[in-house]
């Protein structure tokens, strides 16, 4: 399978805070914001992959600050690390300033999907290949995220968390 780039797999939506979006004290509704993570991450994975996907975890979900209503707000997604079945994506959320039109970030997820066939089950993935500085961060780190979300979900043993076991232990 060819490896595809990082940036291949950028996927970007722009969206308007409407009153449905909207929590009982006007701002964005958290649930909202998942929703429309979840979906622009899934397009990110689809375009690595080319094969249906599912989310198979969310990690890492901060809401820093309170997007209003009417707020202009830019989602960008792209895959940071390809496994055997998985993929890591990250989402940057940013809310732009509706007089100077300056970005802000104001939210992070990251999400882990998987391909899968007509069957459900899992199937394999081509590599992702990081170029950027913040991609090869990104891609680094993803392991150490994998095998947390692993364990959080009781799918991996801690003792066999090789990369936790290297930034908490100094272990080989
Ligand atoms: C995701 C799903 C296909 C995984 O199937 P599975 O039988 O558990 O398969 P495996 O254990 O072989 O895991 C497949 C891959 O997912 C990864 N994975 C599974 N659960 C994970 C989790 N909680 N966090 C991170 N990665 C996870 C595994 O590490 C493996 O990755 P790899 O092949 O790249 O090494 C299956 O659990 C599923 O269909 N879940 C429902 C998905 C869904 O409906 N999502 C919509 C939200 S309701």
């Amino acid at each position: 399978m060819k490896p595809r780039k990082a940036s291949e797999t950028l996927s970007i939506t722009t969206k308007v805070v409407l009153p449905n979006d909207t929590n009982t004290l006007g701002n964005l509704f958290g649930g909202e914001l998942l929703a429309w993570m979840d979906l622009i991450a899934s397009v990110s994975a689809h375009r690595h992959c080319k094969r249906v996907v599912v989310t198979a975890s969310v990690n890492n979900v901060s809401f820093q600050k309170p997007i209003a209503h009417s707020s202009i707000v830019t989602l960008e997604a792209k895959v940071s690390r390809a496994f055997s079945s998985s993929m890591e994506v990250f989402v940057d959320v940013f809310v732009e300033d509706p007089v100077t039109g300056i970005r802000e970030m104001c939210n992070e997820a990251i999400y882990t999907f998987v391909a899968v066939d007509q069957n459900g089950g899992p199937i394999q993935v081509p590599e992702l290949i990081p170029e950027t500085a913040e991609e090869k961060v990104r891609f680094e780190g993803a392991l150490r995220r994998k095998q947390l979300s692993l364990i959080l979900a009781g799918k991996m043993k801690p003792s066999e968390a090789t990369e936790l076991k290297k930034l908490f232990l100094g272990e080989e």
